[in-house]
C-alpha cells in the first residue's frame, strides 16, 4: 500500500495538464482504478486484517483525492497566470491621438444657412428624393410638354411595361417641398427646404447629384419688399460681412410671378473672392412671388395668400466662401480633402459666437 501510495502522490505531482490529471483519476480512484480494486480485495480478507487494511485503504483514497483536487486548482491557477502575463496593460501608458472626423462642407453650410433662417423664424421642412412627376414639374405649373422639363436633364424612374401608376422622378430641385408645406400645413408657412436634387450633368462645377435649399414665405401680407430683406439679411450673414448689395435681375420661372435672378457685389481681386466691393457681380439663388397656380396646386386660396420663394445651390456658396475649385471633389470621399477642407464636429455653427470659425 505505501508502494502504490508514493507511485500515485508522485505521478500526480509530476502532471503538468489537466487532461492528464483526469486520466489519472480514472486509473486511480475511478471504478476500475487501482486504488479502487484495492478496496474490492477487503471482501477477501479475514475481519481481523480487514480492521487494519479497511481504514488505511480509505485514507489513501482521502489522501489521492485531496492532492487530485489540490493539482486541478493548481494547473487552474497556472494557465490563468499565463495569460495574465500575455495580456497585461501598462494603465499608466499615455492615451494614443485618434485622428478625428470632420464635418463635410455641404453639412456646414446647410447648418450655417438654417442657423441663419431660423433666427429669422423659418423652420426646416424636407421632402422625398424620388418624387413624383405631379409635384416636382404640374404643381408647379410646369405642364407635360413644358421645355422646363427638358431643359432640366431629368432622370425618370424606371417602370415596368404595364405599370401604369404616375411618373416618379429624381427630384431636379426642391421646390417640391413648397408643394408639400403647402398641402401639409396650410397657410401661414416660413419654411426653408434644405436637401439633396438631381440632374444629368457633370463638369467642373455640376454634378449629377448636389444639394440645394429652397425658402418659402407665405401670409396675407408678403411683398417682393420681404424677400428682398430676407436675402440681404441671409446673404450678410452667411457671408460675414457687414455690408453687402443685392440686384435682382428680371427673369422667368414657371412656378414664380414675378421672377427675379439675385446678383451679389463682389470683386475677384487676386482670384480671391470678396463680397460686398468691387465690379462684379456674382448669380446666388432664383427667386420670386409665388406663382397663383402654384398656391393652389398647394391647397391655398390666391385671393387671400401670396408669398415669396427662392432656390440656392447649397454646394455652390460654399464653393463661394470657403475657396473651394471643383465641384466634383466634394463627392469623391478622398480623406486629404475632407481633412483639409473638413470642419471640426465641435464648432456648431450659430448666430451667438459666430458661423465659421
Ligand atoms: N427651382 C429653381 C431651380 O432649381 C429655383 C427657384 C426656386 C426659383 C424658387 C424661384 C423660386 O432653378
Amino acid at each position: 500500500m505505501d508502494t502504490l501510495r508514493s507511485k500515485v502522490l508522485e505521478q500526480i505531482s509530476a502532471v503538468t495538464d489537466e487532461a492528464t490529471l483526469e486520466d489519472l483519476r480514472v486509473s486511480t480512484v475511478g471504478k476500475k482504478g487501482e486504488v479502487s480494486l484495492k478496496m474490492r480485495e477487503l471482501g477477501r480478507m479475514t475481519p481481523e486484517e480487514r480492521q487494519v487494511a479497511g481504514p488505511a485503504l480509505n485514507a489513501l483514497k482521502d489522501e489521492v483525492n485531496a492532492a487530485l483536487t489540490a493539482k486541478k486548482a493548481a494547473l487552474a491557477d497556472a494557465v490563468l497566470n499565463e495569460r495574465l502575463k500575455t495580456e497585461w496593460l501598462d494603465v499608466t501608458l499615455p492615451g494614443r491621438g485618434r485622428v478625428a472626423g470632420t464635418i463635410h462642407p455641404v453639412s456646414q453650410v446647410t447648418d450655417e444657412v438654417t442657423a441663419i433662417f431660423a433666427d429669422m423664424g423659418f423652420g426646416v421642412a424636407e421632402g422625398p428624393q424620388i418624387e413624383s412627376d405631379w409635384h416636382n414639374f404640374d404643381a408647379l405649373n410646369i405642364p407635360s410638354h413644358h421645355p422646363a422639363r427638358g431643359e432640366m436633364d431629368t432622370f425618370y424612374m424606371h417602370r415596368a411595361e404595364g405599370d401604369n401608376r404616375p411618373p416618379h422622378v429624381l427630384r431636379t430641385h426642391t421646390s417640391p417641398v413648397q408643394i408639400r408645406s403647402m398641402l401639409g400645413q396650410g397657410a401661414p408657412i416660413r419654411v426653408i427646404c434644405p436637401g439633396r436634387v438631381y440632374r444629368a450633368d457633370y463638369d467642373q462645377t455640376h454634378t449629377p447629384m448636389f444639394h440645394q435649399v429652397e425658402g418659402l414665405a407665405i401670409d396675407t401680407d408678403i411683398s417682393m419688399a420681404n424677400l428682398k430683406w430676407v436675402l440681404e439679411e441671409f446673404v450678410k450673414a452667411f457671408f460675414e460681412v457687414d455690408d453687402v448689395e443685392l440686384r435682382f435681375r428680371a427673369s422667368h420661372f414657371p412656378f414664380t410671378e414675378p421672377s427675379a435672378e439675385v446678383d451679389i457685389r463682389c470683386s475677384w481681386e487676386g482670384g480671391q473672392l470678396k463680397v460686398g466691393e468691387g465690379d462684379d457681380w456674382l448669380e446666388i439663388l432664383g427667386s420670386g412671388m409665388v406663382h397663383p397656380k402654384v398656391l393652389e396646386a398647394g391647397g391655398i386660396d390666391a385671393a387671400k395668400y401670396q408669398g415669396f420663394a427662392f432656390g440656392m445651390g447649397i454646394d455652390r456658396i460654399a464653393m463661394l466662401k470657403y475657396g473651394i475649385p471643383d465641384l466634383r471633389a466634394f463627392f469623391d470621399s478622398d480623406l486629404r480633402w475632407l481633412r483639409n477642407y473638413g470642419f471640426s464636429a465641435l464648432d456648431q455653427p450659430n448666430l451667438a459666437s459666430g458661423l465659421s470659425r
